[in-house]
């Protein structure tokens, strides 16, 4: 609904992020959001690649941006408990593999992402920051585990990771955000902080077909360009992967939320993280359909509007 769009109030949102392509569309979308969202800062987690990786990928696309000025933080560079693992089959070697890029000239910050969590949640008046982890949740896990305190002070946590229809991507019962660091999913989902999931079941209609990619490409900016040669080469792997007619693009799902929440259903349900098996590590066990009296501690989206997703999308792009 329009009259959504310009009656919510700007969020204060930390972007918690590996990029990845996908990743690098979310944080375009909301530097071109002045109105909805309020960038206090993007800190980086090793995910996708490697940690040296993702820090200097999130300069890249801020750059892209014109926005040198945003704060970008470097974060934890493994899981809470485990090795690293990460998505080069997805994303390529960088991360960001397709177009050709210059290396970033903007400084990073000096202080860890997990301090700048912290000390910003601290700081802000009390349930005014939104958190948008795009990645692993270790930089998230981590701050909740050092100052329990933050969790009272959070507005919300809108996150890309899950899975319940379609399961795993990673493994056959795990989405690669929640598989990477399930320790510190455990803790997020466990936090009692209000929680809004984008899993796979949504992210998954949310589809580069060509006529949405040429629209990006038509936008004729560089910007328009850059996501539409990203888009070209990750989809290459899903669209082989699930013969499907292009790529899902998870990440701005969380970042569409809060600039139009209206494009998105779902329900308040429990969803508990498997720790434990090694068959389904990283498993969002969704109560869907209410089987257990387990409490309700989610919100998980079950369902998009693509085409009201993706014109918002190259709207917005077309600002940069
Ligand atoms: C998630 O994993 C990454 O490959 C993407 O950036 C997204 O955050 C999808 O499973
Ligand atoms: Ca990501």
């Amino acid at each position: 609904m329009q009259g959504q769009m310009t009656t919510n109030p700007i969020r204060k949102i930390i972007i918690d992020t590996d990029p990845g392509q996908d990743d690098a569309v979310a944080i375009l979308l909301a530097l071109a959001s002045p109105e909805n969202v309020d960038v206090l800062g993007i800190t980086t987690v090793a995910g996708n690649v490697p940690l040296p990786l993702t820090k200097k990928n999130a300069r890249i696309v801020c750059e892209l941006a014109k926005r040198p000025e945003t704060k970008v933080f470097s974060g934890c560079d493994r899981p809470m408990q485990r090795p690293l693992v990460t998505a080069e089959h997805v994303h390529g070697k960088t991360g960001l593999d397709g177009p050709v890029m210059q290396d970033p000239t903007m400084a990073l910050q000096h202080q860890h992402a997990v301090d700048f969590i912290i000390e910003t949640l601290r700081q802000e008046p009390s349930g005014t920051v939104t958190l948008c982890p795009l990645g692993p949740l270790t930089n998230i896990g981590t701050a909740l585990q050092q100052a329990p305190d933050i969790a009272d002070r959070v507005q919300e946590i809108v996150l890309m990771g899950g899975a319940y229809f379609e399961v795993g991507n990673i493994t056959p019962a795990a989405e690669f955000n929640i598989y990477v660091d399930p320790e510190a999913a455990d803790i997020v989902f466990k936090s009692g902080i209000s929680v809004t999931v984008m899993p796979l079941d949504t992210t998954h209609k949310a589809l580069t077909t060509k006529p949405r990619v040429d629209a990006f490409r038509a936008l004729n900016t560089q910007v328009g360009n850059m996501v539409a040669e990203w888009t070209d080469f990750f989809e290459r792997f899903d669209k082989e992967k699930y013969g499907s007619n292009g790529a899902p693009l998870h990440d701005p799902c969380v970042i569409a939320y809060l600039i139009q929440p209206d494009l998105f259903s779902g329900r308040m349900i429990n969803v508990a993280i498997e720790t434990q098996s090694e068959l389904t590590l990283g498993m969002t066990v969704a109560d869907w359909w209410g089987v257990t009296d387990r409490p309700a501690n989610a919100m998980f989206m079950g369902d998009i509007d693509a085409d009201g997703f993706f014109n918002l999308l190259t709207e917005r792009l077309g600002r940069l």
